[in-house]
């Protein structure tokens, strides 16, 4: 599987713009009540190194929801395997995610969030394929926009191998 992939992002690539986001989250939510939602599972390196990038009071809750279909696409039917485990109404919430494609994942989490009325609702991202969008949903925070390469590492993967690479690589089938 490894020698199918090319480095597209290096560790430290990563890392410094990890840390320049977490600067940023940190000016625009201070002194504000923030639950920093992670989507499982692909969110979990991205996350931990966002969060401790951040000089802040924060809670951090997870959500795991499965699109139907399978396979390497998204087909925008989604159904929650883990909810969050306490409410968010009145409390600003940031959604994080490690990459949208077709937007139909953030765009069904976000409805759903929407109805539990946070203070505010907004997206960061670890990347973005922009190319790739079916729906339109606002991404407030990325962290890099790629063209439309299947990528993997750094949580993202390929039939749930390789989320462990510790960069980002294109993988070539
Ligand atoms: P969307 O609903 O099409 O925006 O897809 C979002 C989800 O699809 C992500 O959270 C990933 O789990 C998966 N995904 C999309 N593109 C890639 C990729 O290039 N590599 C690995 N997973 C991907
Ligand atoms: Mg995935």
């Amino acid at each position: 599987m490894r020698d199918r992939i090319t480095p597209l992002l290096t560790e430290a690539q990563i890392r410094t713009r990890v840390q320049e986001l977490g600067a940023q989250l940190t000016q625009d939510y201070a002194g504000k009540d923030l639950v920093v939602i992670g989507l499982l599972n692909g969110v979990f390196p991205f996350i931990a190194d966002l969060v401790r990038a951040m000089d802040m009071d924060l809670n951090i809750s997870f959500m795991q929801v499965a699109s139907y279909g399978g396979g390497t696409e998204s087909t925008g039917e989604v159904h929650i395997l883990k909810d969050l485990d306490r409410g968010i109404q009145g409390r600003h919430a940031l959604i994080v995610e490690d990459i949208v494609d077709t937007g139909l994942t953030l765009f069904k989490v976000g409805k759903l969030l929407r109805d539990r009325e946070p203070a505010s609702l907004k997206v960061c991202t670890l990347l973005d394929k922009p190319s790739r969008r079916k729906v339109q949903v606002p991404v407030d925070y990325v962290g890099f926009t790629i063209e439309d390469h299947f990528v993997v590492g750094y949580g993202l993967d390929l039939d749930d191998k390789l989320r462990n690479l510790p960069y980002v690589g294109v993988y070539h089938p």
